[in-house]
C-alpha cells in the first residue's frame, strides 16, 4: 500500500509514545477531599465510598500529613458539627470544627496547603445550602441572608489559617460578598476556589452520607444548575470572575468534561474539576467486584480531566494516585 501519512510510526514503541504524549499526570495535579467531624471518638467508614473515612480531627491530621509525604499539595476540608441549627451557626464559630482543624492541620503540616469548602448544608438542621423556609416540599431559600453567614464562613475560614476558600453553595453574589469581606477583614490574599458551574447531580449521593449533609425536604435544584445547561454555565463562570473568583471549578467531573474545555477555552483561569463521590463509588465498586482494573481506569480518567483541559483535579482517588504516579 501507498500510504505517505502512518500515524501508527509513532505508536510503535513505549519510548516513541512517552516521546509525543501531550498529556501527564502527577502528584501535584490532586486535591483530596477530607471529612472531619466532632460526633466521634474513632475513624467511621463511609459505607457507599470505599477508603473513605469521617475523621476525627487527631486521625485528620495523620492522613493529611501522610497524603502530604507522598506528594498531595492540598487537601480541600469538610467539617460534620455535633451541632445543627437553622442559621449554621457552626459554619462561622471561631471553635467550630473546620476553624479547629485548619488550626491544628497548619500548625502540623504547615507546607500543605489547606482549601476550606464554604458552605452551610453540613451546619443547617435541615441540609439545604442557604437560610431556608419550606412550603410544604418546597424549600424557599433566602439568597441574601445566606450570602452574609456565607461570607462569615469564608472569613472564620481564613481567619483560622485557611489558603484558599472554596464555596460550593451557587448562591448568587456570593463570590463577590466574600471577596468584599475577607478583603474589609484583611484576607486580600486570600484566593478564592468557586465551584462556579455546580450542578445539581445524582451523583453526589454518597457525599452526602460522608458529610451527613442530605436535605430533609426538598432538592437542590432552585441553587445548584440544570445538568442540561451549558450556556448557563458560561454566564455562572462569567459572573464569578468578574466578582472576583481566582480559580474556577466544574463538578461533577466526568459527565460534564464539555464544560471543563469551554470554560478553560473561554476564560483561561486555572480550572479545576471536582472528581465526585459518585464517579469514585461506581469506579470501586466495579474494581471491588474485578469488572474493571481499577488502576488503569482511575488513571485514564484523570488523563480526561486534564486533556479537557483541568489543571487541577479534585478526588478522593488524590493520595492513591500519588503512590501510583511514584511506580
Ligand atoms: C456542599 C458540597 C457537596 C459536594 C461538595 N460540596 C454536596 C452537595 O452539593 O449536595 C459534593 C461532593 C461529592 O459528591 O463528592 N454543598
Amino acid at each position: 500500500m501507498d500510504l505517505p501519512i502512518r500515524p501508527r510510526r509513532l505508536r510503535a514503541s513505549p519510548a516513541l509514545r512517552a516521546l509525543v504524549r501531550e498529556t501527564t499526570l502527577s502528584a501535584g495535579d490532586f486535591i483530596l477531599p477530607l471529612f472531619v467531624s466532632e460526633k466521634i471518638t474513632a475513624p467511621v467508614a463511609v459505607a457507599s465510598m470505599p477508603g473513605v473515612f469521617q475523621f476525627t480531627e487527631k486521625a485528620l491530621v495523620e492522613e493529611a500529613a501522610g497524603a502530604f509525604a507522598d506528594g498531595v499539595p492540598a487537601v480541600l476540608l469538610f467539617g460534620i458539627p455535633a451541632h445543627k441549627d437553622e442559621q449554621a451557626t457552626q459554619a462561622y464559630a471561631d471553635d467550630g470544627v473546620v476553624q479547629r482543624a485548619v488550626r491544628t492541620l497548619k500548625k502540623t503540616v504547615p507546607e500543605l496547603l489547606i482549601i476550606t469548602d464554604v458552605c452551610l448544608c453540613e451546619f443547617m438542621s435541615h441540609g439545604h445550602c442557604g437560610v431556608t423556609t419550606f412550603d410544604g416540599d418546597h424549600a424557599r431559600i433566602a439568597n441574601d441572608a445566606s450570602v452574609e453567614l456565607l461570607a462569615k464562613t469564608a472569613v472564620s475560614h481564613a481567619r483560622a489559617g485557611a489558603d484558599i476558600v472554596a464555596p460550593s453553595d451557587m448562591m448568587d453574589g456570593r463570590i463577590g460578598a466574600l471577596r468584599r469581606a475577607l478583603d474589609t477583614a484583611g484576607f486580600t490574599d486570600t484566593p478564592i476556589l468557586s465551584y462556579a458551574a455546580k450542578f445539581a447531580s445524582a451523583f453526589y449521593g454518597p457525599f452526602r452520607d460522608a458529610a451527613e449533609s442530605a436535605p430533609t425536604a426538598g432538592d437542590r435544584r432552585t441553587y445548584q444548575m440544570d445538568p442540561a445547561n451549558a450556556c448557563e454555565a458560561l454566564r455562572e463562570v462569567a459572573l464569578d470572575i468578574a466578582e472576583g473568583a481566582d480559580l474556577v471549578m466544574v463538578k461533577p467531573g466526568l459527565p460534564y468534561l464539555d464544560l471543563v474545555w469551554r470554560i478553560k477555552e473561554r476564560f483561561g483561569l486555572p480550572t479545576a474539576a471536582y472528581h465526585v463521590s459518585g464517579e469514585y463509588a461506581m469506579l470501586k465498586t466495579a474494581a471491588e467486584r474485578g469488572w474493571l482494573d481499577e488502576k488503569a481506569c482511575v488513571l485514564e480518567q484523570m488523563l480526561a480531566f486534564k486533556r479537557a483541559g483541568a489543571d487541577l483535579i479534585l478526588t478522593y482517588y488524590a493520595r492513591q494516585l500519588a503512590l501510583w504516579l511514584r511506580g
